[in-house]
């Protein structure tokens, strides 16, 4: 088993047969461990794959407009190459368990077959990674219930955000983590949200639905989203109301307007825009989809922050004073969190988005807003190991003044001696924008150095506007002082990429 990026797939003809499991990330984009495989797959001179078998197994999400893009791309473009597809692809949603299993159970037995090896050989063979540990208890069906033992607002009363410091007790859970890794929580809706639909709908909260145990209530509090409006959801209006902007957003084949449409809308609005007569229960249930769980970068080392985990979460709030929107679960965790409520986590690993393995390789840090979570947590990490290697944290945010959080334990970095450079980029303090790029390209000389001297470059935070800038000047910053072509700029990244010495965690 390998990530898709460790592989060149002019490999496969001598592979025989190969199965990919993919995930897609960013709007219908590659995950990161693909993006090198996928351009060295689409390239116009990959040699034909006549001879391989080959199936796809695609991870994906209904609510993103690309599903399961990535997998798609791929199972398509090795057919264009002559593989042979020995199963039909199986795209799965969210609640992919199931799906997969069965995907797993009757694929692995006809790649045996083509082998000419039973199917349990196949399946034993072991990953060319490092050594396993044994797999977590707690899964996203089985959850830690853990105590929130710190919610700490971090951002200050001016500003235009809401950031907040949470802690979890690991107590006896057994759950290991490393700084890198993603903590998810399992959210609860707000149950005066659940209450002001069931009001809107006249249904009665404490009736059992069709097919379930629950009752609507508990059902609507614990197990469905009631916030994101899905595309089920707007037809099924749209049809019983006939309401005309709705038809207008559906119908007209525009996503941009669609999606302006729906931006400040939640559920409620959508379901207000007109009354619905005999909306019943099962027909409610039947266009809402499963409630999901949010994933975190974890902000702390378990070296340092023995026993706990952190995270740093912006509370998610819009909307009008007369109605406030709220995210789910970045205003359950901030409001709704009572002293007796555990709350539901388990950890996801990011083997990719570590600190360097080498304790004296340089490291540079881009992650402003939120994005600088899982940068505190390498900061604990190097200096639990006592790791010597030069560090480099580009943060920013709007305000100065209100939104510079973790101040204080950054300038005990500095002061210490463990963080070598810090650089700020405050947006809002001027007339003109400054961001982490402004300052990667001030001190682009430096670096190039660092990079040059085996540094590792890594990217956290709003995947839509920043990462893609960031990644634009990281170029511009090769090209200028190493002295390179934007094509030698654009290898020399790739370069890094493959190093796994760029690597990012956007959202
Ligand atoms: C790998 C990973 C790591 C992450 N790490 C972090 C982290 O460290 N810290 C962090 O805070 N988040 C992080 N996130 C994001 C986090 O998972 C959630 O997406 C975020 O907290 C929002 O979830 P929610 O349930 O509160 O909001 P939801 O209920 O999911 O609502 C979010 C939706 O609200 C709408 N919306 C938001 N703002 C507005 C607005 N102003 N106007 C109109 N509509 C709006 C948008 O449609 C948006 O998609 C990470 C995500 C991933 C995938
Ligand atoms: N889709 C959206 O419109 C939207 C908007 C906000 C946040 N988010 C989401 O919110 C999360 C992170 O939010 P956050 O509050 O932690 O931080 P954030 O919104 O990313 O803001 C952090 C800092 O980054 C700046 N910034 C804005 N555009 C940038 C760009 N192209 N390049 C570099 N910096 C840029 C912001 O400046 P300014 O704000 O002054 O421009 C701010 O100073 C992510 O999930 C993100 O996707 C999405
Ligand atoms: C930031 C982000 C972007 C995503 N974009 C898409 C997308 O465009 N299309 C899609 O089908 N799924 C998308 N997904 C859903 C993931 O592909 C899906 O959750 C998958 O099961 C993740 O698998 P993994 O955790 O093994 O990487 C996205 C998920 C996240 C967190």
């Amino acid at each position: 088993m390998r990530a898709l990026d460790d592989v060149d797939p002019a490999t496969f003809t001598s592979l025989g047969r190969v199965l990919i499991v993919t995930s897609t990330y960013g709007e219908g984009e590659m995950p990161d461990n693909a993006e090198l495989f996928w351009d060295a797959l689409s390239a116009e001179s990959t040699p034909r794959l006549d001879g391989v078998d080959f199936a796809v197994l695609a991870l994906g999400d209904t609510g993103y407009d690309g599903f399961c893009q990535a997998g798609k791309l791929i199972d398509m473009r090795l057919e264009q190459l002559g593989a042979e597809r020995i199963v039909p692809r199986v795209d799965c949603d969210v609640e992919f368990e199931d799906i997969a299993a069965t995907w797993i159970a009757e694929t692995l037995p006809l790649v045996a077959a083509v082998e000419g090896i039973n199917g349990e050989g196949v399946a034993a063979s072991p990953p060319e990674t490092t050594p396993a540990r044994a797999k977590s208890q707690w899964t996203r069906k089985n959850p830690y219930p853990a105590t929130l033992t710190t919610n700490r607002l971090l951002s200050g009363t001016d500003s235009a955000k809401e950031i907040r410091h949470f802690e979890f007790a690991l107590a006896d859970s057994g759950i290991e983590y490393e700084a890198g890794d993603a903590l998810n929580v399992v959210p609860v809706n707000d149950t005066g949200l659940v209450r002001s639909l069931l009001a809107l709908l006249a249904l009665d909260g404490a009736a059992i639905p069709t097919g379930h145990d629950d009752t609507l209530e508990h059902l609507l509090t614990y197990r469905y989203e009631i916030t994101a409006p899905n595309v089920d959801l707007l037809e099924a209006v749209e049809e019983r109301t006939g309401n005309e902007e709705l038809t207008y957003v559906l119908r007209h084949g525009d996503k941009a307007a669609l999606d302006e449409w729906l931006w400040g809308r939640d559920i409620f609005d959508v379901l207000s825009l007109e009354p619905i007569p005999n909306f019943s229960a099962d027909e409610l249930l039947a266009v809402l989809k499963p409630l999901q769980h949010r994933a975190y970068s974890i902000s702390s080392s378990p070296g340092i922050a023995e026993g706990s985990v952190h995270l740093t979460v912006a509370a998610v709030r819009y909307g009008t004073d007369e109605r406030e929107r709220r995210g789910v679960c970045s205003t359950f965790l901030s409001d709704r969190v009572g002293d007796d409520n555990p709350v539901g986590i388990f950890v996801t690993k990011n083997k990719s988005f570590r600190v360097p393995s080498d304790d004296t390789a340089p490291m540079i840090m881009v992650g402003p807003g939120t994005g600088i979570a899982p940068f505190r947590g390498f900061l604990q990490e190097r200096r639990a190991r006592g790791a010597t290697g030069k560090n480099w944290l580009l943060f920013g945010d709007q305000k100065r003044s209100c939104d510079y959080i973790y101040e204080d334990e950054l300038a005990d970095f500095v002061g210490s001696g463990l963080l070598t450079r810090l650089d700020l980029a405050f947006s809002r303090d001027q007339a003109q924008k400054i961001y982490v790029q402004t300052r990667m390209k001030e001190h682009g000389a430096e670096l190039f150095t660092w990079l040059e001297e085996g540094g590792h470059f890594y990217i956290c935070g709003d995947a839509s506007r920043m990462a893609k800038d960031v990644d634009v000047a990281l170029h511009e910053v090769v090209a200028e002082h190493g002295g390179m072509s934007n094509e030698q700029a654009v290898e020399y990244v790739t370069a890094l990429k493959r190093e796994k010495r760029y690597v990012r965690d956007v959202y």
